[in-house]
């Protein structure tokens, strides 16, 4: 047995980009600023506990995955760590183990590295010398700093229900190395969104996400991207100030479409929609069409389709799901999440 002399738990949860964080150069600094609902259902618990001397000037740990040793995490883990590795000299000399799980489904295509990063920042910092004497926002101001260097993506993970990471015009508080909660106005029909993920594949994603953003060095689209999504950030503040639908739903897909054509257009290029995604964003441009309800999509760097609708069609949207698009998913696999508030602290 090992002692443990010191432990932090939190829960981290995942987020979904509206506009996507895609191109990044060094260390994880973004290519052009990104907006996302962070989720509520899926997220990751992670639990930090610092055990006895590890006998080395360095430090050793040990990363647990549902009670099962998981070697295959170490690797990114070990990246982060070095990337803080100057503001860990708490933890220097020491073993420590890092038990987590997800509220999703094992290798469900969902990316854990957003929570899962978020978590493990979050647990560190609580332990630091310098996270127990922080301010409430200092302190998630530096969670969100790690997380970034962890994954880019987590570092929006540690707000809710809207965190904005990158520089960006007219947001004086923004900053590339960490996310800030959005503070414009939000109409009130965003604060009760529903995210229902399709899983449309299972497994490995074709492409990781750090391969996938090295694909933007020398791409011949990179620079009009970037700036479009400026200028979609732009637009997008002002249409969840407003509260118009139609122009949140067409900014979104078209972000979604432009992350899937960046991949496309790059050398190598990829294909990261299966069959059943096109099916599936064809059902749902019929059923919008036919019922002109406010369903809309958006797409990760993956074959899964996230449906993106206001509360009050709730029941619309998964009765269209259960009758039209079951039969195109994993095992008829869909999680229904919605917009969270951000990070618990459990321990
Ligand atoms: C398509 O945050 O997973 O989901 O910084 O290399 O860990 P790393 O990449 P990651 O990239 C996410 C890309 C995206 C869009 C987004 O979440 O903004």
């Amino acid at each position: 047995m090992h002692m443990i002399e010191n432990a932090s738990s939190w829960r981290s949860p995942s987020n979904i980009a509206l506009v996507k964080y895609w191109g990044k150069y060094d260390p994880q600094l973004p290519a052009n600023p990104s907006l996302s609902f962070t989720l509520s259902e899926s997220f990751t618990e992670t639990k930090l506990e610092i055990l006895e001397e590890s006998g080395r000037g360095d430090f050793d740990f040990e990363v647990f995955l549902d009670y099962r040793k998981a070697e295959d995490f170490k690797p990114k883990i070990q990246k982060f760590l070095g990337r803080i590795a100057s503001e860990l000299d708490f933890i220097k000399g020491r073993k420590f183990s890092i038990h987590t799980y997800n509220s999703f489904p094992h290798s469900s295509g969902i990316a854990s590295s957003a929570s899962g990063m978020s978590a493990l920042a979050l647990c560190l910092l609580s332990l630091s010398p310098q996270g127990k004497v922080m301010s409430p926002s200092a302190f998630f101001q530096k969670a969100s700093e790690w997380s970034r260097l962890g994954s880019g993506s987590a570092s929006r993970s540690v707000y809710g229900p809207l965190g904005l990471w990158g520089k960006t015009e007219g947001i004086a508080e923004s900053s590339d190395e960490y996310a800030i909660p959005y503070q414009g106005k939000v109409d009130p029909i965003f604060n009760e969104f529903c995210d229902t993920i399709l899983l449309v594949e299972k497994g490995q994603k074709a492409v990781s996400s750090t391969a996938g953003h090295g694909l933007m060095k020398g791409h011949p689209f990179a620079q009009q991207r970037f700036a479009q999504a400026h200028h979609n950030l732009a637009n997008l503040q002002k249409i969840l100030a407003k509260g118009d639908l139609e122009a949140f739903g067409n900014l979104v897909e078209h972000e979604a479409l432009t992350l899937h054509a960046m991949m496309m257009s790059s050398q190598p290029y990829f294909i990261l929609m299966k069959p059943n995604t096109l099916k599936i964003i064809e059902l749902i441009w019929e059923f919008r069409r036919e019922s002109q309800k406010p369903l809309y999509f958006t797409l990760d760097a993956g074959a899964n389709v996230h449906l993106l609708y206001p509360k009050h069609i709730e029941q619309e949207a998964l009765n269209f799901v259960n009758k039209e698009i079951k039969l195109y998913l994993n095992n008829g696999e869909y999680i229904c999440d919605r917009v969270g508030n951000g990070p618990t602290k459990l321990m």
